[in-house]
């Protein structure tokens, strides 16, 4: 998985929790306490999610909030300061998340055998969505987490709800 998305996670736990949790939680994933990661890069997935669930031990926090805090992060602080580009032109939540199967599939392109996650849209009705969520990585808590961080972004009362692992109904309320 591109490094970008454990840079994220080292900003937040160093930026909220302090630098000794975030060194606790690399030397408990049994990486260097002082392991650096840049957005380019690739790293290993089993090393993230290794790395995702020595956090929550450090913090003693379930996948659920660490999710929630990921996607908070990601979209509030994190990608609005490397990802600008991608929010110009998207107005609401709803027109950000239709962008986000082509930034996704976009974002890797120059990767060789990137995988990012895409994602389906389905319309029950005009503010009603079903997101399908398609990723051999099974972070279904992330991406609806990452949602969630969609919602604040733009200020927004979105009702969320996990359909089943890989299907997401949104209802927006503008
Ligand atoms: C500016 C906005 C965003 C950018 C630039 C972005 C970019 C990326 C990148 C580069 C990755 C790593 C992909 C890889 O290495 O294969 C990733 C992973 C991921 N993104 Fe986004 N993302 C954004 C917003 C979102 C949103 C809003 C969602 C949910 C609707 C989302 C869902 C995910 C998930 C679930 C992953 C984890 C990888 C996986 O499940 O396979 N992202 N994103």
């Amino acid at each position: 998985m591109k490094g970008a998305i454990v840079q994220c996670l080292g900003d937040l736990v160093k930026s909220r929790f302090g630098n000794k949790n975030w060194e606790d939680s690399l030397d408990k994933a049994g990486m260097s306490r002082t392991t650096f990661f840049t957005p380019i890069q690739n790293v290993d997935d089993q090393k993230v999610i290794k790395l995702l669930q020595s956090i929550c031990s450090v913090l003693r926090i379930s996948s659920v909030q660490a999710s929630e805090a990921f996607g908070d992060y990601w979209m509030n602080v994190y990608a609005p300061k490397i990802y600008d580009g991608y929010y110009r032109g998207a107005n609401s939540a709803k027109e950000f998340l239709l962008k986000m199967d082509g930034v996704h599939a976009n974002v890797t392109d120059s990767i060789p055998f990137a995988r990012p996650p895409r994602f389906g849209y389905e319309w029950l009705n005009d503010r009603t969505l079903i997101m399908t969520y398609k990723s051999h990585r099974g972070l279904t808590d992330i991406f609806i987490g990452l949602i969630k961080g969609v919602g604040k972004y733009y200020n927004e009362d979105l009702r969320i709800s996990k359909l089943g692992k890989d299907r997401v109904q949104i209802v927006f309320t503008r």
